[in-house]
């Protein structure tokens, strides 16, 4: 089954004609404790084992769509900024690629404005939020009014991570058995944890040399390791979700940081190998190590580049600012915003 036969079968029976003029949807960023790395299915962006993420609150992305004149360009602009559509940039192909599963007509022709306030170059998973905003306004403008969950699979076949971009709070993608993908979807889960604290440490904010999609499908092919990576992710995540469960930070802590440097230790055994830490990563992490001998609960994950996203608690917020004062400190569950 290709994407195009999935989008057909979810929106089945849809109405075809736009009900509204526009459409508007805000979808926050997330970040994974336990890393979404190789899909079983690459076409379709089915994962090869679940992933467990918070998400980030107001960061995130708002888009609007509309309809652009027949015939003509698709039009994208991101923060204020017109895309050139004719760029063979991954961004426009992938999208442009992810529109034409929605249009009515073949000339149909979309207008996609896009605000984000996540900052940049953080490494936030802007393809995260982007892909879910974007068909949460798909859904708004049509007036599908189709469940997050169906609303998860379809952003899903833009950015796998965005299949968990439609809740607040933490939200696990689950891998799902079908072969259609149609139950690999996002669950969110209940528990609200307001003093945990993500802090973003930007390293190096140049956009990352290999894309996560590439990194992974080599990852997934040639690292001899791999083949221990969906038993070792089982173990990390069923730590996880207890340690949240539980509201044990340690644990959370533990388990989130051993399955990033897991992921990371794969990808340097691929090849060619995938080396996204820098010598300024390999400093970060020793001074959170040596804080954290000294009594500092604080723990790190790193997604595909050398930023790292650290873990704390309300309570230590000064301390860890002190250590890093670049940091960018976000707490996700503040101002009531699980929905
Ligand atoms: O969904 P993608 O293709 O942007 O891949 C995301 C990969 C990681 O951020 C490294 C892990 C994850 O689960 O978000």
């Amino acid at each position: 089954m290709d994407k195009a036969a999935i989008v057909q079968k979810v929106l089945k029976s849809t109405s075809k004609e736009p009900q509204n003029r526009t459409g508007t949807f805000f979808a926050p960023s997330n970040i994974a404790l336990c890393k979404y790395w190789g899909k079983r299915n690459a076409e379709l962006n089915l994962p090869v084992t679940a992933s467990l993420s918070v998400s980030l609150g107001h960061y995130g992305a708002k888009t609007t769509l509309s309809f652009a004149e027949a015939g003509f360009q698709d039009d994208i602009v991101v923060n204020g900024k017109q895309m050139n559509i004719n760029s063979d940039s991954a961004f426009v192909l992938n999208l442009t690629a992810y529109l034409n599963l929605f249009r009515p007509t073949p000339t149909t022709r979309f207008c996609v404005e896009t605000e984000t306030n996540v900052p940049i170059g953080a490494g936030l998973a802007s393809s995260a939020c982007g892909y879910a905003a974007l068909i949460g306004a798909m859904d708004q403008l049509y007036g599908w009014q189709l469940p997050l969950q169906t609303l998860s699979l379809l952003a899903r076949l833009g950015s796998g991570s965005a299949s968990r971009s439609f809740w607040q709070g933490f939200v696990e993608w689950q891998t799902g058995t079908a072969e259609d993908g149609i139950d690999s979807v996002g669950v969110s889960l209940p528990q609200m944890w307001p003093d945990l604290r993500i802090g973003l440490l930007i390293l190096n904010p140049a956009s990352k040399r290999i894309s996560s999609r590439k990194a992974m499908e080599i990852t997934k092919a040639t690292s001899p390791f791999y083949s221990a990576w969906p038993q070792k992710h089982a173990h990390d995540l069923a730590r996880l979700k207890k340690a949240i469960s539980l509201y044990n930070f340690v644990e959370l802590g533990e388990a989130s940081e051993s399955n990033a440097l897991a992921m990371h230790a794969m990808m340097l055994t691929a090849y060619p190998p995938i080396v996204y830490t820098e010598a300024k990563t390999i400093d970060a992490m020793h001074k959170i190590w040596d804080a954290r001998q000294a009594g500092l609960p604080l723990y790190f994950t790193q997604d595909a580049g050398p930023n790292l996203k650290l873990l704390f608690l309300k309570k230590d917020k000064e301390t860890v600012q002190a250590l890093f004062s670049k940091l960018i400190i976000i707490a996700p569950f503040e101002n009531g915003i699980l929905n």
